[in-house]
């Protein structure tokens, strides 16, 4: 297996990380250093040069560059590199423009990599929140799927649509809606099946992964909690002209795949309403290692791994499983922690790199 992994990062102008150059190792890189210092940060820069975007909510150009920087262009420079080739890289970025460069020729779409990022305090939201799980499903699945991708960047907007459409009101809203929900009903189904898919091959892969992490046997499931599966568009047409009436009361779209859910259970039971704390981080960690290696599957390669705040819930058995775990994978891993005990854990990896960063420079 071929993987591109990051072989060095220089970063300028990129929130609080000086101009020093990051050498990376291809197996597991650990970050240490206190809170508020550039560990994050320093993910981030990886993230936007391989996703595109950063992990952080609506951020952007204006929240990434240094605000005490004398210039305004924000710049990464980067290597990346695999068994048999190497490939310089980079991003810069100004109010309003943002360029890309593959061996310093310009790039508009292709990057070297894909990251895959792992917070392990999302787990909460996670369990918590039906909008963070849609989020989380539909930004992974777009990450393998670029159909999905493109159709739900279309759907979302057809929704916006008949969401202002409906707002407005008038005598023309009956026809405009059958206009808009002609679109609506294609992306439903089509967006649907593919949830659908996506569950069940990330099943495929979750209750082995948590196996073979932490060594015990449970049997983790997902489902999509959703009336419109197996739905075709003349079905979601239809249930829409049914639902008509009401939206227009409502002046909103009550009912419709943006609103889908899933379901995490854990040995038959809800996942959120059965099981600890800890249990819960252990499914969340699960469910993205599944993903991840879902990925290997489809691409023939790793994604590069960005494991951010290595920290609570999780005892220190459970730690040393994960760490173990990460050991005995092929793929490019960056992970941060403030937490001295886990960093002695860390530190003890014998192949791994370590990082100390201060003020966003290395010491
Ligand atoms: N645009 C920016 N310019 C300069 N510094 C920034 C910018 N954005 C965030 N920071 C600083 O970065 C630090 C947070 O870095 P972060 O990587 O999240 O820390 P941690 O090491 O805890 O992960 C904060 O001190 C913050 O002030
Ligand atoms: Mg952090």
């Amino acid at each position: 297996m071929n993987c591109w992994k990051v072989k060095k990062l220089q970063a300028q102008n990129f929130r609080n990380l000086g101009k020093d150059v990051f050498e990376f190792s291809p197996g597991i890189n650990c970050i240490f250093g206190q809170n508020g210092n550039g560990k994050t940060n320093l993910l981030e820069a990886v993230h936007l040069l391989t996703n595109k975007k950063s992990f952080r909510k609506n951020t952007g150009y204006s929240q990434m560059i240094n605000i005490e920087g004398a210039s305004p262009e924000l710049i990464i420079q980067s290597v990346f590199e695999n068994d048999d080739d190497q490939s310089s890289y980079s991003i810069r970025m100004s109010e309003g423009l943002e360029e890309r460069y593959f061996n310093n020729v310009f790039e508009k779409s292709k990057t070297p990599s894909t990251s895959v990022f792992i917070n392990p305090f999302d787990s909460y939201s996670f369990h918590t929140s039906s909008t963070f799980r849609r989020q989380w499903f539909d930004s992974h699945l777009s990450l393998i799927d670029k159909e999905f991708k493109q159709v739900l960047g279309r759907f979302q907007k057809a929704i916006r649509f008949r969401n202002s459409v409906l707002g407005m009101g008038g005598k023309n809203t009956s026809s405009q809606l059958r206009a808009i929900d002609e679109q609506i009903a294609e992306y439903s189904s089509l967006l649907t099946q593919k949830r659908f898919e996506f569950l069940q091959e990330l099943n495929q892969h979750i209750t082995p992964t948590f196996r073979a992490i932490f060594a015990e046997e449970h049997r983790l499931q997902l489902d999509l909690d959703s009336m419109f599966v197996h739905w075709d568009a003349k079905k979601v047409f239809d249930f829409y002209r049914h639902q008509e009436m009401n939206d227009i009361k409502a002046q909103i779209t009550q009912v419709g795949i943006h609103r889908d859910d899933f379901i995490f259970s854990f040995d038959g039971l809800n996942a959120f309403e059965f099981c600890s704390l800890g249990q819960q981080k252990m499914a969340f960690l699960s469910l993205i290692f599944a993903y991840i290696e879902l990925f290997r599957y489809k691409f023939t390669s790793y994604p590069i791994v960005l494991i951010d705040d290595v920290s609570g819930e999780l005892d220190s058995q459970r730690w040393k499983n994960l760490i173990q775990y990460l050991e005995t994978k092929k793929f490019q891993v960056l992970i941060t922690t403030a937490n001295e005990s886990f960093r002695e854990e860390l530190e003890r990896i014998p192949e791994s790199k370590k990082f100390f960063i201060k003020h966003g420079k290395l010491i």
